[in-house]
C-alpha cells in the first residue's frame, strides 16, 4: 500500500474519438484526477493513435492534466511538441530511450512531470536507475498498444517489489502508475501492492463512465 493518494487516471484511448470532449466532460464529472493519453507511433506498438494536434484541441476543454503515455521510438523528438500542445506528464518507454537520463531532463526543461514506463518484462533496474530523477514510474500491466487485454498478473509481486525499494532508498516520494487491464474488480489488490495512479480504459468508458470512475475510487480508497 502507498502513502500517496490515489490518483483515477480514465484512458482516452477506450473513448469515443468522434466525441472527445464529451467523453473528457463526463470524465470530469466522475471526479477523475488526470487524463491518461495514449500516443502510438505503428512503429514501437503496433497501433496507431493521438498526437499533439488532439491533446491541443483537449487542452482548452478540460482542466484536468493530460498524462500523454509516449509510446513511440523516438521519444527525444516530440517531447517538446507534446509540452507545447498541452501535455503535463510526460512517460518514456524505458525500452527505446537510450539516454533516459537525458530525456527525463528535457521532459522537465519542458515543464513537465517526467515518468518512466516498463513493459511487464523489463527489468525493475530502470526504475531504480530512475527514481531519483523521474517523477513517477509506470509499469505496464499488458503489452502496451490496445485497450481492452488482461491484466498480466506478474505485475502484483513487480509493483510490490518497486515500492519496498522506492521506500526503502529514500524515494518514497515517486509515484508508481498501473496501466492496462484495470477494473473495478482487481483495483483494490492493485492499490494494496504499492500502486496509486490507476489508469483503465475499457473498465471505466464501459458503462455508465462517470459512475465507474466514482466507484473505482471508492473502491482504491476504501
Ligand atoms: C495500452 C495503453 C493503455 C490502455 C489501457 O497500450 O497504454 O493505457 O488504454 O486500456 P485498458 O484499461 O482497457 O486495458
Ligand atoms: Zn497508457
Amino acid at each position: 500500500m502507498s502513502s500517496h493518494t490515489v490518483k483515477i487516471a480514465p484512458s482516452l484511448l477506450s473513448a469515443d474519438f468522434a466525441n472527445l470532449a464529451a467523453d473528457v466532460a463526463t470524465c470530469e464529472q466522475g471526479g477523475a484526477d488526470v487524463l491518461h493519453v495514449d500516443v502510438m507511433d505503428g512503429h514501437f506498438v503496433p497501433n496507431i493513435t493521438i498526437g499533439p494536434l488532439v491533446v491541443d484541441a483537449l487542452r482548452s476543454r478540460t482542466t484536468l492534466p493530460m498524462d500523454c503515455h509516449l509510446m513511440i521510438s523516438d521519444p527525444d523528438r516530440y517531447i517538446d511538441l507534446f509540452a507545447s500542445a498541452g501535455a503535463a506528464w510526460i512517460s518514456v518507454h524505458a525500452e527505446v530511450t537510450p539516454h533516459l537520463h537525458r530525456t527525463i531532463g528535457a521532459i522537465r526543461a519542458a515543464g513537465c512531470r517526467p515518468g518512466v514506463v516498463l513493459n511487464p518484462m523489463t527489468s525493475l533496474d530502470h526504475a531504480y536507475e530512475a527514481a531519483g530523477d523521474a517523477e513517477f514510474i509506470l509499469l505496464m500491466s499488458v503489452n502496451p498498444g490496445f485497450g481492452g487485454q488482461s491484466f498480466i498478473p506478474g505485475f502484483y509481486r513487480r509493483c510490490e517489489r518497486l515500492r519496498t525499494w522506492l521506500d526503502t532508498n529514500g524515494h518514497s516520494n515517486v509515484e508508481i502508475e498501473v496501466d492496462g487491464g484495470v477494473k473495478l474488480d482487481n483495483v483494490r489488490s492493485i492499490v494494496d501492492v504499492g500502486a496509486n495512479i490507476i489508469v483503465s480504459g475499457s473498465g471505466l468508458f464501459r458503462g455508465d463512465l462517470a459512475a465507474n470512475i466514482a466507484e473505482m475510487r471508492r473502491i482504491a480508497t476504501a
